[in-house]
């Protein structure tokens, strides 16, 4: 090797090195960080569900009794993805008491919304939350329950009341108001919780029935 050539062999070497570390470096970084994130949704999940249900409802390890459900068509629909979707389910004495389905709004105003959506085993909604969206801030944000009572507003409604038909925004001629300004918002999250209730009556039984994730006991 001549000189010229040896003299940058140690420069290309320390900056391919440092290259090399600084890529591993960025990469660890943005594991961590993903992970952080994902443990924040993960206790925001747990905190909301634990308002959803009362601790009367049930008496097993909701969190450990997870089904994942794929989305494959005609149920993709009733789910708004083709995604899997987590079901956690809530038990009494070994009985179904209630179930919370992972659903998504496919047509919100800023892209998917993320719901999650409590029913009762009876198919009453025990209440819904907003887990993940992009929408506004002051118009379609406002399906946060933080930011307003507006979701409140499926508690208790089941697919017989009302009917199947009225399962709309008032805009659309239905029972449910809509957010000002957010009836795209208002229409998605609407037809989900309608969706998601359609899914439960149909799967109720398997719901129930199948192993949680982890192979175990669905006792
Ligand atoms: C900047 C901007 C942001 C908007 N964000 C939302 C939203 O988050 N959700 C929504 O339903 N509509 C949103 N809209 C309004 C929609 O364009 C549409 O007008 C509205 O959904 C219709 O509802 P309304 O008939 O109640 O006004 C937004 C409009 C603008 C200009």
């Amino acid at each position: 090797m001549d000189i010229a050539k040896r003299s940058l062999l140690v420069p290309i070497m320390t900056f391919t090195a440092l290259t090399v570390l600084t890529a591993a470096g960025l990469s660890a970084l943005s594991t961590h960080s993903a992970e952080r994130i994902d443990a924040n949704q993960r206790a925001w999940d747990m905190r909301q569900i634990n308002e959803l249900l009362s601790a009367t409802d049930y008496d097993n390890d909701i969190f450990s009794d997870v089904i994942v459900v794929e989305g494959t068509a005609p149920d993709a629909q009733l789910l708004g993805t083709g995604a899997p979707h987590e079901i956690l389910r809530a038990r009494k004495n070994g009985q179904p008491a209630a179930a919370i389905l992972r659903v998504t709004a496919a047509s919100g105003y800023s892209g998917p919304i993320e719901l999650l959506v409590a029913i009762y085993a009876d198919g009453t909604v025990a209440g819904v939350r907003a887990a993940r969206h992009r929408e506004t801030p002051g118009l379609g944000d406002r399906i946060e329950i933080e930011r307003s009572s507006w979701m409140t507003g499926f508690e208790g409604r089941s697919l017989q009341a009302p009917p199947l038909a009225d399962w709309a925004i008032r805009r659309d001629d239905g029972v449910f108001d809509q957010i000002t300004g957010a009836s795209v918002t208002s229409r998605a999250v609407t037809s989900a919780v309608r969706d998601a209730l359609q899914y439960f009556e149909a799967h109720k039984t398997p719901v129930f029935a199948a192993p949680d994730v982890a192979g175990g006991s669905s006792q």
